[in-house]
């Protein structure tokens, strides 16, 4: 039989054209650069150790260690005994009480996100999304055919969220507010008033709040209260992960934290289900959650004192482009200038410029949600203190022309 030679392409799901994540998707252009010739600066993803900074070798050991001990074979899909026990321990002990049968272990905070947004949110549903927002909640609501509702974060404001505005954009069909403190991209933590605030506006309109706090260790003050602390009988979830504080973002190794309230239980239930699909999450790693919870935590010291001179130089450098804005961060590796772009420009015009004229990479504001024309970028300051300060030359100098 002869086989069909029909050339056209096969079509892909409508999903996919909804689907967008400005930090990787940027990362095509800068490849053009490169291979042309011109050295990048990849300032566009928040990975600290890709900057140099060491996973703790005991984590690493307890992970070598499982897998010399046998531990490869699939785990229980909600995760290892000894995982759930160390997370349940670990908010319980900072005051937000959790018992371990509402923790799951998932592939980065990133599944977490995903598992209980699937749990939540129904085709059409909404779910309230900071604007800026870390991409990946856009991007699983498109996946989901749901809605998100952005509500302002206030750059003039210190990056806090705009209650005002919030209890506008509640509607019957809002599933859950989401709220990322530590915040990515802004570097914001938000004042215990404010959390209060948000607590009591989720509770009243019987809406669930996903807390987003894989920079909880990261606060350049020491480590932030988890949210659900503030309310233990509030609807809170709360996801973290080894990613950021723990320095080990490639094991794709995270937890989420359901609290007590029983108005949660059905979300139990539902992300048990959907967790079996997908088996387990990677279990050697798992070994490395209790190690990370009860064993030392001292790198964090040295790593939260780095980050904080990075923030400062950052700042100082920046503001001192003309033309240029920015929130001081308070929490880890991002900051948010603010460029006075001449009428008619959008922020991604200005970074893909940056990019071509100085191998600089940052991230559009537009690519959190923000409007183009406001003139936002992200920048990743991981990167060495002698070398930001190379970048921050370059881009002073391309900004002052550009501007000109
Ligand atoms: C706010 C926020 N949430 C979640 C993630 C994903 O982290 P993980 O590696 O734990 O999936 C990131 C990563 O940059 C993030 O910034």
């Amino acid at each position: 039989m002869e086989t069909t030679k029909i050339a056209a392409a096969i079509p892909t799901a409508a999903r996919v054209h909804r689907f967008t994540y400005a930090i990787r998707n940027i990362v095509a252009e800068a490849q053009r650069v490169e291979a042309a010739g011109t050295r990048v600066r990849y300032l566009n993803i928040g990975d600290p150790v890709a900057f140099g900074f060491k996973t703790p070798p005991h984590l690493i050991a307890a992970v070598e260690r499982a897998m010399r001990d046998g531990h490869n074979n699939y785990g229980p899909s909600a995760g290892i005994a000894v995982a759930r026990d160390a997370v349940a321990a670990e908010y319980t002990s900072k005051g937000f009480p959790v018992s371990s049968d509402r923790v799951f272990i998932t592939a980065g905070t990133s599944e977490g996100i995903e598992l209980a947004l699937s749990a939540l949110v129904d085709d059409g549903g909404e779910v309230l999304v900071p604007m800026p927002t870390y991409p990946l909640y856009t991007a699983v609501l498109a996946k989901l055919n749901a809605r998100a509702n952005y509500y302002r974060l206030d750059s003039e404001r210190n990056w806090l969220p705009d209650l005002d505005q919030l209890k506008k954009l509640v509607t019957p069909a809002t599933r859950a507010l989401v709220l990322i403190d530590p915040n990515n991209p802004t570097g914001a933590v938000y004042p215990t008033d404010v959390r209060r605030q948000l607590i009591a506006f989720a509770e009243e309109h019987g809406v669930v709040i996903l807390a987003d706090e894989v920079y909880g260790d990261l606060g350049f003050d020491g480590p932030v209260e988890p949210l659900g602390l503030l309310d233990p009988d509030a609807a809170i979830i709360s996801f973290s992960s080894l990613s950021k504080a723990y320095l080990a973002p490639g094991w794709r190794t995270g937890w989420m934290a359901i609290g007590r309230s029983p108005r949660l239980d059905p979300i139990v239930a539902a992300v048990k289900k959907l967790a079996d699909g997908r088996l387990c999450s990677t279990v050697p790693m798992q070994y490395a959650v209790a190690e990370a919870l009860n064993g030392d935590r001292s790198h964090q010291i040295g790593f939260r004192r780095d980050l904080k001179a990075r923030s400062d130089l950052t700042l100082r450098r920046v503001r001192a482009m003309p033309g240029v804005t920015c929130v001081e961060p308070s929490a880890a590796f991002y900051a948010m200038p603010r460029v006075a772009l001449p009428p008619g420009r959008t922020d991604e015009e200005f970074v893909k410029a940056l990019l071509h004229a100085t191998g600089v990479l940052c991230v559009y504001g537009s690519g959190f949600g923000l409007p183009a024309e406001q003139g936002f970028l992200r920048i990743v300051f991981l990167a060495p203190l002698d070398e930001l300060s190379e970048i921050y030359d370059l881009m002073a100098g391309f900004t002052a022309s550009y501007l000109a």
